[in-house]
């Protein structure tokens, strides 16, 4: 059995990206591995030093969490400051972290220029929390998107560091993982990069969103002129349209749109509708549990409390583990 992990940070809703990047399929893989999820509330001072609704943004990713089909009887569904253990083990992995290969970090370099005059320490220092959130159950396996790859990298590192630092063969080496299948990036609606929730909000579809919020979004999906000839390689606005049809629709779907391509009678204002019906389709079941979770206040506090509570039997263990390992010794 394999413990697992995983975790998103509450900026926003929830968007098709982060399901499919970290959590499709895990309805089947929280009853056959040891599984943690939780919501990175820490991580997101890193960019909202000063965040509007924290509470409201951590309750809301739960409610995502749960809607999208965790169980928290079964998986520990838990927010990272509930467990500080994570601070503690932070700490210790930043002694022995360095600044150059920190620097290096694509995520790092792309948030200190997206965010010039907030340059933080926490920052420079994401990837030893990342580590931190994984290693403080001694995960093996990761469920993220293709844009964590690095992170996964670094989190080898100071597993493997610290094993070799104290001489112990303590800490795993986590994998990232998409349930057997390639890391995956979602693209968004603007025509190029990842689907994500700080930029351009029409580029994301969320899981709380209503049916006309995404017809009107995916309508106004940037496309090109059309091929002009047959077989012609596809530019990046349009792959990334085929792209979300593989994520949510039927094979023969992707498949019958693909071969109009290929015959350059491809219509996209006729794949843009196919694609928006296959993408509520595919979230009306989520949204309407997001609709009831919400409205129950007493649920919402007994997962918190469970998780919590299941969170730090792992975490205590661990770093009472870690403690004795680097020397922090009772005197008695
Ligand atoms: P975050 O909050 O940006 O995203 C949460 C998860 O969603 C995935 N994801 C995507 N996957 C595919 N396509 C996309 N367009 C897309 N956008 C987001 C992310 O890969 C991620 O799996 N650093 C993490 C949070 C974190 C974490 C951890 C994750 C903190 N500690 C420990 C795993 C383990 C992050 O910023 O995710």
């Amino acid at each position: 059995m394999s413990i697992v992990l995983s975790g998103i940070r509450p900026t926003g809703n929830l968007h098709l990206g982060n399901y499919f990047g970290a959590l499709k399929n895990f309805k089947k893989m929280q009853h056959e591995n040891e599984c943690y999820f939780f919501i990175a509330d820490y991580h997101s001072l890193t960019t909202h030093p000063t965040p509007d609704d924290l509470h409201g943004n951590v309750r809301q990713v739960l409610i995502e969490y749960l809607a999208a089909g965790i169980d928290p009887e079964t998986a520990t569904l838990y927010i990272q400051s509930d467990l500080p253990e994570t601070a503690e083990l932070y700490l210790l992995f930043n002694m022995n972290a360095y600044k150059g290969e920190l620097e290096r970090v694509t995520t790092f370099k792309d948030k200190a220029r997206k965010q010039p005059d907030n340059v933080n320490a926490g920052l420079l220092t994401y990837p030893s929390l990342m580590a931190a959130d994984i290693l403080i159950h001694r995960a093996h396996k990761v469920p993220v998107g293709k844009d964590q790859e690095q992170h996964l990298e670094m989190t080898r590192t100071f597993a493997k560091r610290f094993n070799r630092l104290y001489k112990v063969d303590f800490f795993p080496e986590p994998v990232a993982y998409n349930f057997g299948e390639e890391l995956i990036k979602i693209p968004g609606l603007d025509g190029s990069g990842k689907m994500s929730k700080s930029d351009d909000e029409n580029s994301a579809i969320f899981l709380a969103d209503e049916p006309k919020v995404i017809s009107k979004k995916v309508m106004k999906a940037v496309t090109d002129a059309g091929p002009t000839k047959m077989n012609s390689p596809k530019s990046e606005p349009v792959e990334n349209l085929f792209s979300l049809m593989k994520a949510v629709s039927e094979p023969e779907t992707v498949q019958y749109f693909n071969d109009l391509y290929n015959k350059c009678e491809i219509r996209y204002g006729d794949l843009k509708k196919k694609l928006a019906e296959d993408i509520i389709t595919f979230i009306e079941p989520i949204r309407e549990r997001i609709k009831e979770i919400s409205a129950n206040d007493a649920y919402i506090k007994k997962v918190v409390k469970m998780g919590k509570e299941k969170a730090h039997i792992s975490g205590s263990k661990t770093i009472k583990e870690v403690r004795e390992i680097i020397g922090f010794r009772e005197f008695n």
